[in-house]
């Protein structure tokens, strides 16, 4: 099976499944024509912090999406990053790493080729209004004029930036203006917090937490070379503009 096939719409998913897959293969290559018990350890455990990245990844953009299965998505990462994590401590010679493998691949497999198809038609309009990434509009208002005028500034750092990084192949420039997007957003959701105070609802202040950890791990990938720069979009706009509507909103909008 192809690599190519998976398409589901948003290219940095598509991006980190192919890499996933690409990794496997890299791992069955070392341990066929040279297996080393300690090589073949660390290569899955790296795999299986990639694997959790992209898991994290996935969830960000599936809850931005307002993916409706989220929780029992969810839970199916979780049980195969724990499955793998505990077959890999009982793989001990040759023969276990191949037979680990052989499991790796069809869970693997199973997963991002079919468990993930269940969310792709989320993606199907995507493809027609790529040019301009996220379009400001009324219902991204929180009726707060300084913290309405942040939201917009993150817009257009993202907008700009996407456009940058379509015609742009040097991830040096890449991190570093994603670091400087990390670091206006880490100032917003600080003012944010204090301007809300009592307002604050339970999760806000850990979902802003929750999006400047999954935001360093990307630059880490962009980093080693991980994404084409193009797709790196697709990953952004999900990334603010869900949390704006969850929790920004609603939180302005109480008036007690
Ligand atoms: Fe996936
Ligand atoms: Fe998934
Ligand atoms: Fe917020
Ligand atoms: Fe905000």
């Amino acid at each position: 099976m192809s690599s190519r096939n998976l398409k589901s719409g948003n290219a940095f998913i598509d991006e980190n499944h192919k890499g996933l897959l690409e990794n496997i293969d890299v791992i069955s290559v070392s341990v066929r024509d040279n297996w080393d018990r300690q090589e073949f350890e660390s290569n899955v455990r790296w795999f299986i912090v990639d694997l959790e990245n992209h898991f994290s990844h996935e969830e960000v953009i599936l809850k931005a999406a307002g993916f409706a299965e989220l929780d029992e998505h969810s839970v199916k990462h979780r049980e195969l990053s724990l499955r793998l994590r505990m077959d890999s401590i009982y793989t001990q010679n040759f023969d276990d790493s191949v037979r680990f493998l052989g499991t790796l691949r069809s869970k693997i497999f199973s997963h991002e080729l079919f468990e993930d198809q269940s969310y792709w038609p989320l993606f199907d309009k995507e493809t027609e209004d790529a040019k301009l990434l996220i379009r400001w509009s009324a219902e991204l208002e929180t009726g707060d004029p300084e913290m309405d005028k942040h939201h917009r500034a993150l817009v257009n750092h993202i907008n700009r930036l996407h456009m940058q990084l379509c015609a742009s192949t040097d991830k040096r420039f890449a991190c570093a203006e994603l670091r400087l997007l990390h670091e206006y957003s880490k100032f917003h959701f600080s003012e944010e917090e204090h301007s809300l105070g009592e307002k604050l609802r339970p999760g806000h202040r850990a979902n802003h937490e929750l999006l400047l950890i999954d935001l360093d791990r990307v630059i880490e990938e962009v980093d080693a070379g991980k994404y084409a720069l193009p797709t790196i979009g697709d990953y952004l706009k999900y990334w603010l503009i869900n949390h704006i509507q969850t929790f920004d909103i609603p939180s302005f909008s109480r008036n007690d």
